[in-house]
């Protein structure tokens, strides 16, 4: 059946492999990117795509609720995919509003531009939230995040992410308005922004840069390849129960001192470097405050339900990884310019 369907956020890290993932999968739909171009949005993750006759681009704000009007009337979606958001946890301990603004007051503002759209004809309408498991909070050393668990968020990020993902829940509640969630562990892949741990270490390895390790390096993360997130939000869009919440997770924790010698270790066999030549750079600097110890999702439900796991190993996707960053160079060099620049000299003196 053919389907019109925003995607927010789709040319940031996740949202473009998941606009890829609809373009190319489904040539019957139509398939709206609908991006701000922050920092973290690029329209060079998406080169591959523009030219698709199902696929269009257009920038717009989520807090600009008269260019949402306007873009909702002009398509006439039946289904949104939003990943807009401020995601790094760090900028959002330096400046947290800007967290509220677009991940809350955003979210809110999709939330009535769909609702006003639809009126109360929701036949075949679907507001997909992608949401994080950092809502969750903390665990300790044993036990899993599972679609029961309590919300307990800890910084600006997670507490903005939790904010937003009571508002759908509330708009399914109050108005009817079909929704759909889930909530992912930390992604990795091409075209993840510079920013964050993996990506950061493979560029500062490449500029051979210490790697700052947070605190004493043993906080847990459960890592999930990019694309297998875009075949699970593929599945939940298309056969996830309305009102329902998926944990999605690559059922591969790791502590972050051990990731970090996978992978300089992967670097050196790539670079041809003799063994150990990158984790002379691994620096132990000051902690995140509020850092949460461990995450690890129970991704049972989506699993038995609708079928999914995750098709590579950590170490195959971390492989495929570092190969993609090191054949695109030009990417990180147009990227890692500019705003980066002055952030990252804000964050990590230099
Ligand atoms: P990202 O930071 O790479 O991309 C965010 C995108 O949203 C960018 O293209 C940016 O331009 C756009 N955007 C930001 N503010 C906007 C605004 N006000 N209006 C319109 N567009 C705006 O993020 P990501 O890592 O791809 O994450 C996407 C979504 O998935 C987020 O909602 C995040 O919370 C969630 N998530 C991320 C991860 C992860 O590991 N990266 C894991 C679980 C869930
Ligand atoms: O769990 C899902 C979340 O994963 C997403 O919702 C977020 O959008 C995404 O950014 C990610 O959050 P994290 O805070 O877990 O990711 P980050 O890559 O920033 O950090 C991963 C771990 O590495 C964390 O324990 C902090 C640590 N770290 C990070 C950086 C950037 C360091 O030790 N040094 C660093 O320089």
């Amino acid at each position: 059946m053919k389907k019109t369907i925003i995607i927010t956020g789709g040319a940031g890290f996740i949202g473009s492999h998941v606009a890829r993932l609809f373009v190319t999968k489904y040539a019957d739909y139509n398939i709206i990117n609908l991006d701000a171009l922050t920092y973290a949005g690029n329209l060079e993750n998406l080169r591959d795509i523009e030219s698709a006759s199902n696929y269009h681009f257009e920038k717009a704000n989520i807090l600009d609720t008269a260019a949402l009007e306007n873009i909702f009337l002009k398509y006439c979606p039946d289904g949104i995919i939003h990943l807009a958001a401020e995601s790094h946890v760090d900028r959002s301990i330096l400046s947290p509003l800007d967290f509220v603004y677009t991940n809350v007051i955003g979210t809110v503002n999709l939330l009535n531009a769909a609702k006003t759209l639809w009126k109360n004809n929701f036949e075949g309408k679907l507001f997909y939230h992608v949401s994080t498991d950092e809502v969750y909070g903390a665990l300790g050393d044993t036990g899993l995040f599972t679609e029961q668990t309590k919300y307990d968020p800890h910084s600006p990020y997670s507490a903005s992410k939790a904010a937003s993902d009571h508002f759908v829940r509330a708009y399914h509640d109050t108005y009817g308005l079909p929704v759909v969630l889930s909530n992912c562990s930390n992604n990795y892949g091409p075209f993840h922004f510079p920013e964050k741990l993996i990506p950061l270490f493979i560029n500062n390895i490449i500029n051979k840069k210490p790697l700052p390790v947070y605190g004493d390096g043993l906080y847990t993360r459960d890592w999930l390849f990019v694309k297998d997130h875009a075949t699970a939000i593929d599945l939940v869009f298309h056969k996830g129960k309305t009102g329902g919440t998926y944990n999605i997770g690559g059922f591969n924790e790791w502590k972050n001192i051990d990731l970090v010698k996978l992978l300089c270790k992967q670097m050196d066999e790539k670079l041809g470097n003799a063994p150990g030549t990158s984790d002379v750079l691994i620096t132990y600097v000051k902690d995140r405050p509020g850092h949460d110890r461990r995450y690890a999702i129970d991704a049972t439900k989506i699993n038995k339900e609708l079928g999914w796991k995750p098709s590579v190993t950590f170490e195959e996707g971390l492989s495929q990884t570092i190969d993609w960053y090191l054949q695109n160079e030009e990417w990180l060099k147009h990227v890692t310019s500019g705003a980066y620049q002055r952030y990252y000299v804000k964050m990590y003196g230099g």
